[in-house]
């Protein structure tokens, strides 16, 4: 009895190509017996508190640097709008210019500070759903983060 190929060796391959850093342009150093001069990216933290808007939301996350190199985020992309990031500045909020992940150094979007703002959204983010969001770094290319979209007073300290 023959079954047909499984399909989720081919979605395998799709994430994993989704992995392999794209469209490094600069001619970053690719270090060759140099190791741990580059940035080394994580990320960590990520949620989404449900949005009360039909329009707007927020988003945090914490991107670690344990490499020697610093990196910058360039830009964010969702498939559920428009991605800028925000910091905030007394009352209000803009867009922030430097978005630098030191080296051994932290990049953080926490409630309060700076944030991930969605604009124009496709569809209104549920609790129990997920957002991916890519975030596009200078040096270390794509990462791309499943963000779950938590309750919209969700508080990462006390886990409500
Ligand atoms: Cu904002």
């Amino acid at each position: 009895m023959r079954r047909p190929a499984p399909v989720t060796a081919v979605l395998t391959a799709v994430t994993t190509g989704a992995l392999v850093l794209a469209g490094c342009g600069s001619d970053s150093d690719s270090g060759s017996g140099s190791g741990g001069s580059r940035a080394d990216l994580s990320v960590s933290g990520a949620y989404m508190p449900q949005p009360v808007s039909d329009s707007m939301a927020a988003g945090f996350l914490t991107v670690s640097n344990k490499g020697g190199t610093k990196d910058e985020l360039t830009s964010v992309t969702s498939d559920v709008g428009e991605v800028t990031a925000h910091e905030t500045v007394g009352s209000s909020m803009q867009e922030a210019e430097e978005l630098d992940v030191p080296a051994h150094g932290q990049l953080v979007f926490k409630s309060g500070g700076s944030h991930l703002m969605f604009e124009k959204l496709k569809r209104q983010p549920k609790q129990g759903e997920q957002v991916t969001v890519k975030l596009h770094f200078a040096e270390s290319g794509t990462v791309t983060v499943e963000m779950p979209v938590k309750s919209a007073t969700y508080n990462p300290k006390t886990g409500h």
